[in-house]
């Protein structure tokens, strides 16, 4: 397949991508779950790769969730580990193809060193504006919400927001995404049917697309064909068809 079948008018904006079973892939070959998130990053660069020559503007990745922190600590550290690595060796890259790196999620609760690389790639990127990456890592969407209701909350004592004047774009404000549009094509890979707590708010109206693919085998291929599946949806919106 190539990109001819793409209908470069209807590129999605905002793609987002459940990145699931790295460690159902190491299982495969006997090898030990950190062998798979290893392996995934291959997949991470081929995405990345395929939204710039499509020109989809923003590109998020489920890294690490909120609920992820309850996995055995070795599999959590390696983790923190790959990802700072993995940022700090991108960083060329990211600045050669002007693309800017976001992270979202809760950010205190990440170790010293992972911090430290991440925003580094942050700050060296910020001035790009041909895609925006962001990673979701320790990324929670009802601890998003929490979050946001606790700022609203306390602009309200402090009289800066009126309680009328609370609507969508105040709410998309606080959250972590303020910067992104509304999610048009979320991906899951993994073969599971479920959201597992990812961006419950911007998905409201994204198309969904779950693959049985896992992680690491993630490929051109499949990108394509989830955006060949939603370039054949009717999206309504709530309106019917003109
Ligand atoms: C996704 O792969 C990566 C993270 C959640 C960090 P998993 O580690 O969930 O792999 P499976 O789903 O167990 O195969
Ligand atoms: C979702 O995958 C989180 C990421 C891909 C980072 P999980 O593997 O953690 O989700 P569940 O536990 O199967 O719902
Ligand atoms: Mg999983």
């Amino acid at each position: 397949m190539d990109n001819d079948t793409i209908n470069p008018l209807l590129i999605p904006k905002h793609v987002a991508i459940i990145m699931d079973g790295n460690g159902r892939w190491a299982r495969k070959f006997n090898k030990e779950r950190f062998f798979g998130h290893n392996s995934g990053i291959n997949a991470v660069k081929e995405s990345i790769d395929i939204s710039l020559k499509l020109g989809i503007k923003q590109l998020t990745l489920y890294a690490f969730s909120n609920e992820n922190w309850n996995r055995p600590k070795k599999e959590v550290n390696s983790l923190m580990n790959l990802l700072a690595t993995s940022v700090e060796k991108e960083i060329p890259n990211l600045k050669k193809n002007k693309i800017k790196l976001e992270i979202i999620g809760d950010t205190s609760k990440l170790p010293e060193k992972t911090k430290v690389k991440l925003f580094e790639g942050v700050s060296e990127t910020s001035g790009n504006n041909k895609l925006i990456l962001s990673l979701a890592i320790s990324y929670g969407a009802r601890q998003e919400l929490i979050r946001a209701t606790k700022q609203i909350s306390t602009k309200v004592k402090k009289n800066i927001i009126s309680v009328e004047n609370i609507d969508e774009n105040i709410i998309n404000e606080h959250l972590y995404t303020r910067n992104l549009k509304n999610v048009d094509l979320l991906i899951r890979t993994g073969g599971e049917l479920r959201l597992s707590n990812f961006l419950l708010w911007q998905i409201s109206y994204a198309e969904l697309c779950f693959q049985n693919v896992l992680w690491p085998d993630f490929k051109k291929e499949h990108f394509l064909n989830a955006i060949i599946d939603y370039q054949a949806r009717n999206r309504r919106f709530g309106k019917i068809n003109k």
